[in-house]
């Protein structure tokens, strides 16, 4: 080893003699080559990695005060809101994290629609991208129990019990609890996949999904394909490398994000019972039904398409639908274009729409049902949200779409 390198370096040198460190830097960043023109939807992918790490590690130091039992599990949370020091800190960043990370998702999904990244090359990633998404919703639901206030455990009988309408539901219900009601069963099953078991294939699929992307390369705002063109070194005309290009890009978004995160951590943790539902600072009593059980911002599109059908199997059929369609995008799609930028006043209606039912079934999903107005409002936006996916492979393939450029612009 060259003894006039600096201890760093050989330390590094030796390293990788063992273990490819500089060639994995070399591939995935500084040689990663990324379009020039990623905007401000690009910040959410990097983002959503941080929102990961960020739960696994507040995730792990709660996990060393609190007690997955019955008896003792909302005392617990207490115990760490009030005695165990930086407690109150770190569950507010667990708890307000959730709610970032959906919110981080759904513009990182939003993005792909704009963009149609999701298109050939990228349907394993985009499909990768979707199995996270239905893991980070299962850990979402779990991790809701654990604190054991009122919502908790009416939000999860709620919740098994649209399931128990499934052939061999009520098996199926009896199976997720554990028992024949929700109990101290429930609580220890749902604990270990929140904190090992869910975690766990998350992070498997978060690696599997940069992989895909690393493999076929990024998408950008012009939907092109930079690979197309390249220099006499084989590198894409239209490219930068990632570092240090787009490392200070997300760098800067990180900044603004954390600015953000933390103005809602310090003065406003439960955002009015959005994030964290005032219910829930109450024990859970299986004898006192709540007034109203609903679900948290993140479930509620999903949840008001259960509410819009009457009929019970179809609504949780549809509420299935609504998640699952979203897989078969790649497929739906039979525009010519990708980006939102080139293409025809059909889709971007349509996606202007769809965005628009998305939002407001949200929203009517928090309200309670019994404004005159409420089932129709419903049952429209539903039908819209549906008519985006359904109709694509027609008013994709018909609508006006303008010409792409040669080069990014
Ligand atoms: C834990 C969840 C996730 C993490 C940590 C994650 C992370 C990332 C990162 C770091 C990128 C590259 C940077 C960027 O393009 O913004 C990316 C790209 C991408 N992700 Fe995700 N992602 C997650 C979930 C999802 C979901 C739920 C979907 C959609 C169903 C999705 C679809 C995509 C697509 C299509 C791209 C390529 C975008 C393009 O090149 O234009 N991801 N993801």
């Amino acid at each position: 080893m060259d003894k006039r390198l600096s201890a760093p370096l050989r330390f590094l040198g030796w390293l990788d003699d063992r273990i490819p460190v500089s060639r994995f830097w070399h591939d995935h960043m500084a040689c990663y080559y990324a379009p020039k023109n990623f905007n401000f939807w690009y910040y959410f992918g990097s983002l959503a990695l941080f929102m990961l790490v960020l739960q696994i590690v507040t995730g792990i130091w709660l996990a060393m005060n609190y007690k997955p039992s019955a008896e003792f599990a909302f005392a617990s949370v207490e115990y760490i809101m009030r005695d165990v020091d930086w407690g109150w800190l770190l569950r507010y960043m667990h708890s307000t994290g959730a709610s970032f990370f959906f919110i981080v998702i759904y513009l990182h999904m939003f993005r792909a629609l704009l963009y149609g990244s999701y298109r050939e090359p990228r349907e394993l990633l985009w499909t990768i991208g979707m199995l996270s998404y239905l893991v980070l919703m299962a850990e979402a639901f779990f991790g809701y129990l654990l604190p054991w206030g009122q919502m908790s455990y009416w939000g999860a009988k709620v919740i098994i019990s649209v399931f128990s309408v499934l052939p061999w539901g009520d098996e199926l219900a009896t199976l997720m609890r554990g028992d024949y009601l929700i109990s101290d069963a429930t609580l220890n099953r749902f604990f270990a996949l929140h904190v090992i078991a869910l975690p766990l294939l998350l992070g498997i699929l978060v690696g599997a999904h940069l992989m895909a992307l690393h493999h076929v390369g990024s998408n950008n705002p012009d939907g092109l394909e930079i690979k197309r063109r390249k220099d006499a070194q084989g590198r894409p005309l239209d490219s930068v490398p990632f570092h240090p290009y787009y490392t200070v890009k997300d760098i800067f978004g990180l900044s603004v994000f954390l600015f953000i995160f933390f103005a809602i951590v310090f003065f406003a943790p439960d955002l009015g019972g959005y994030f964290l539902e005032h219910n829930n600072f109450v024990a859970a009593d299986p004898l006192k039904t709540p007034d109203t059980i609903a679900p948290v911002w993140y479930f509620t599109p999903f949840y008001s398409i259960l509410r819009a059908i009457p009929h019970k199997l179809g609504g949780v059929i549809a509420m299935g639908a609504a998640v699952m369609l979203f897989f078969l995008l790649p497929w739906l799609d039979r525009g010519r274009v990708r980006s939102i930028r080139y293409r025809g006043p059909i889709f971007r209606g349509a996606l202007a729409a769809f965005a628009f039912s998305f939002v407001a079934l949200g929203v009517l999903g928090t309200l309670h049902t019994d404004r005159p107005w409420y089932n129709y409002t419903l049952r429209t936006l539903t039908a819209v949200y549906f008519a985006f996916f359904l109709l694509m492979p027609i008013y994709s393939r018909y609508d006006r779409e303008l010409p792409e450029p040669e080069r990014l612009r």
